[in-house]
């Protein structure tokens, strides 16, 4: 089977029942991307597909239709996309293991909408936890971003 992952060609040879997350992590050591729950119900695992955030761990990877980034694509010639950024600017992360989930949640949200409400980021995060509450810090961070984006 053939993946785009991050701009990468990438062939994996495994069922296509088994999830992106499996494939991605054990198969082609791309640890970004963390397991929480495996029932989408946590959102560690979330990459975006064409734009658009996806839980990677009920995702089969025989249904990966489009391109995959993970957090791990999301830096270019070695400087932090403005999403990673504003996070290190606001200093959200505390045990950070629902981070890379939280980031790319941001960045889908951004690309589709640049300028969220409160209530718009609230939406887009409900299914993102965080059990270190860094919930306030994520909004202030994608405000941020949002800004930053708004100023380029
Ligand atoms: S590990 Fe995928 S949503 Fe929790
Ligand atoms: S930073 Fe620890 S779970 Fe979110």
């Amino acid at each position: 089977m053939r993946l785009t992952v991050d701009g990468k060609t990438l062939e994996i040879d495994a069922d296509p029942e088994m999830p992106l997350l499996w494939a991605l992590r054990d198969i082609a050591g791309i640890l970004g991307p963390k397991f929480g729950c495996g029932i989408a119900a946590c959102g560690a695992c979330t990459v975006i597909i064409d734009g658009s955030p996806v839980r990677s761990c009920v995702m089969p990877l025989g249904q990966v239709q489009g391109d995959v980034t993970t957090i791990e694509g999301l830096a270019q010639d070695g400087r932090l996309h403005p999403v990673q950024q504003a996070w290190v600017d606001e200093q959200v992360a505390q045990c950070g293991y629902c981070q890379a989930g939280q980031i790319m949640t941001a960045v889908a949200l951004l690309d589709w909408n640049p300028e969220p409400t409160d209530a718009d980021i609230d939406n887009a995060f409900g299914g993102n936890l965080c059990r270190c509450g860094t919930y306030p810090r994520i909004r202030a961070a994608v405000k941020r971003a949002a800004g930053a984006r708004a100023g380029a």
